[in-house]
């Protein structure tokens, strides 16, 4: 399934019950496609949980105040040579692992997952993003394959658990726990640290060592 056939599948997916409540469906949103029959070409692939109240009235990802913080993290993220910021038009990709909000932005069921995983799997194959940063428990679980707390993840570099792509995947809490939890963000902040390192090993590898299998 190339990129416009994946958003249509997602836009009339009716796979679990999540349809019968959204408003929209949430796809993702990054920097704009070369072509629009494309995947956008980014570097960064940030996953988050599911779509609340504000990303299914609006279908984009993190517009609520949970995404301000994400944009903030992300312009704090200066890399390359300018030193610019990332942000959610230039070199990012904003995805979720579940497209449809789950009703009272209770958690995904296993169920809801396991329907939902297979468009963010095929997303990251058409992205072949350089590095990934999984945000919140049910990301990095999708992601790593690992049900163990964000606490205990940190710190280090995970692989992607998908047959046909590699990438390292960085793990911090999801913005909206930070919002909660104002003294863990010193440690996020360290995990966007170590995601910034990595991607610039990432990119001083020779060409065929970094890319996918
Ligand atoms: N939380 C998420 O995980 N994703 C969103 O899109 C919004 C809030």
């Amino acid at each position: 399934m190339d990129w416009p056939s994946l958003q249509s599948a997602v836009q009339s997916c009716q796979a679990c019950a999540l349809c019968e409540s959204r408003k929209n469906t949430v796809f993702g949103v990054g920097q704009a496609p070369a072509q629009e029959t494309e995947a956008p070409q980014v570097d960064w692939l940030i996953v988050g949980e599911a779509p609340g109240e504000n990303e299914d009235l609006q279908g984009e990802p993190f517009v609520g105040q949970a995404g301000k913080l994400l944009d903030n993290m992300l312009a704090a993220m200066k890399i390359g040579e300018a030193g610019a910021g990332l942000s959610r038009s230039k070199g990012v990709y904003i995805a979720n692992v579940l497209k449809c909000r789950p009703p009272t932005n209770r958690n995904p069921s296993p169920d809801e997952v396991a329907m939902c995983e297979p468009y963010l799997a095929r997303q990251i194959e058409l992205l072949r993003p350089k590095i990934i940063l999984a945000m919140g428990k049910f990301a990095i679980s999708s992601l790593t394959g690992s049900n163990d707390p964000v606490g205990k993840l940190r710190g280090r570099i995970h692989n992607l658990q998908h047959a046909s792509y590699q990438a390292p995947v960085i793990v911090t809490y999801h913005p909206a726990y930070l919002l909660r939890n104002l003294p863990d963000k010193a440690k996020a902040w360290a995990d966007l640290i170590l995601a910034m390192q990595t991607y610039q090993e990432v990119m001083a590898r020779p060409a065929a060592e970094s890319s996918a299998v």
